[in-house]
C-alpha cells in the first residue's frame, strides 16, 4: 500500500481513543464449556463430556463492542437483557471493558440471550440456545428511546448489530432514525439481517455477507457481474448510500453511489475461525470512519482487522497495533 495512505491510517488510529460509537442490537452471551469425552453413555448414544472449564463471552452485539475496545475506541452499547444472572455477568464484562451500562436496560419481559457450545477434543458436541426472541415491549422501546434521545449527540457513528433476536424491530429503526435526523452528521451503518428490509431504508451504509445480499436481492452471485448487480438492486430499494458486502474467503466488495466498485482481496493466510469476522468489520469500519477515514480507507482497515481475526481460534478480536503491523 502507498505510504501516503498508511500515513493516513496511522493518523486516524490515534483518534479511536476519543471516539464515541453507538452500538444498538441484539445482546448475547457467549458459553463455552470445554472437556474431553472418553466414553459413550450407558444412558442415551451420547458422548460423556468431562467438563475442564468454561467461559463467559460477549457476543452479538456486545462482541461489536468488545472489537471497538480492543481497537481502542469507546463504545455504548444500548439493547435489552433479563433480570437473571447471566445479566449479571453481561453487565460485569462490560464494565471491565471500561463502557457504561447506562444504555442496557434489564427487563423482566425476556432472559438474556445465552448461546451455550460444548465442546471436546476442539469439536463442536452441542449447542444449546436460551432465549425469547422478538420485538421490544412497549416499555422497554420506550426506555431505549429516551435513552437515545438524551445521548445521541455524544455519538460519532451508530452500528447496528442484528442478530435476528428481534431488538432491531421496524419500530426501533423508524424511531432510530427520526432521532437522527436532527444529527446528519452521524452515520449509521447496519449489520443487517435479510427480513423486513424496509427497516434499513435510509440509513448510511450496510454490511451484508454474500449470502446475505443475495438474499436481499433475490439474485445469485455468481461473479462480478452479479455481486454489482445486487449491490445497485440493494442500493436503490433501500436508498441507502454504500454498501460493503463481505464475501468470506473473497475478501469484500464496497459500493459507494457513483462511483465504481472497490474490490478488496482477503489478507488473511491461515484461517482458524472465521466466527465473529462481520462483528470485526463492522466495529473497525464504524470507528475508522467516525476517526475521519474515506470509505475506501476504512474499508481497507475493516479488512486487514478482519483477516486477523479468522487466523485466531474462538471470537477473537484485533488491535490497532496488529493492524498497523500488517500495513507496512
Ligand atoms: N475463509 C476466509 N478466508 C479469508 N478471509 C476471510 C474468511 N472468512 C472471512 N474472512 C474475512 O472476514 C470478513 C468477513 O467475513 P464474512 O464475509 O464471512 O462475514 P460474516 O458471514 O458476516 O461473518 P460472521 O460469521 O461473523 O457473521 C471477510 O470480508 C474477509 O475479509
Ligand atoms: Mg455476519
Amino acid at each position: 500500500m502507498d505510504s501516503d495512505r498508511t500515513k493516513k491510517i496511522k493518523a486516524a488510529f490515534t483518534k479511536f481513543p476519543t471516539t464515541r460509537i453507538l452500538v444498538i442490537g441484539d445482546i448475547i452471551i457467549d458459553h463455552f464449556i470445554w472437556g474431553s469425552v472418553s466414553r459413550i453413555s450407558p444412558e442415551a448414544p451420547v458422548p460423556v463430556v468431562n467438563v475442564t472449564g468454561e467461559n463467559l463471552l460477549l457476543g452479538g452485539a456486545a462482541n461489536v463492542l468488545n472489537n471497538i475496545y480492543a481497537l481502542g475506541g469507546k463504545a455504548t452499547l444500548c439493547g435489552l437483557i433479563g433480570q437473571d444472572i447471566m445479566g449479571d455477568h453481561l453487565l460485569d464484562l462490560i464494565e471491565k471493558l471500561g463502557s457504561s451500562t447506562a444504555g442496557i436496560i434489564r427487563t423482566a419481559n425476556r432472559p438474556t440471550t445465552k448461546k451455550t457450545r460444548i465442546i471436546a477434543q476442539h469439536q463442536q458436541v452441542v449447542r444449546f440456545d436460551r432465549e425469547k426472541t422478538g420485538a421490544p415491549q412497549k416499555e422497554n422501546l420506550d426506555t431505549m428511546l429516551t435513552f437515545l434521545e438524551k445521548n445521541i449527540s455524544s455519538f460519532q457513528a451508530v452500528i447496528v448489530s442484528d442478530y435476528n433476536k428481534g431488538i432491531i424491530s421496524s419500530e426501533l429503526m423508524a424511531a432510530l432514525k427520526k432521532i437522527i435526523k436532527n444529527h446528519p452528521e452521524i452515520p449509521i451503518i447496519v449489520d443487517p439481517k435479510p427480513k423486513d428490509l424496509e427497516r434499513f431504508s435510509g440509513t448510511t451504509m450496510l454490511t451484508p455477507n454474500s449470502h446475505e445480499a443475495e438474499l436481499m436481492a433475490d439474485l445469485e452471485i455468481r461473479d462480478d457481474r452479479s455481486l454489482a448487480e445486487a449491490a445497485a438492486f440493494i442500493q436503490d430499494k433501500l436508498k441507502v448510500d454504500a454498501l460493503l458486502i463481505t464475501r468470506g474467503e473473497a475478501g469484500m466488495a464496497l459500493f459507494e453511489k457513483g462511483k465504481e466498485p472497490f474490490l478488496i482481496p482477503t489478507v488473511a493466510k491461515e484461517v482458524f475461525d472465521v466466527t465473529g469476522a462481520g462483528d470485526t468489520v463492522i466495529a473497525s469500519l464504524a470507528l475508522a470512519r467516525a476517526a475521519g477515514l474515506s470509505l475506501e480507507e476504512a474499508a481497507i482497515v475493516a479488512n486487514q482487522a478482519a483477516g486477523i481475526v479468522v487466523g485466531k481460534l474462538g471470537t477473537a478480536t484485533a488491535s490497532r497495533e496488529e493492524i498497523l503491523g500488517t500495513l507496512k
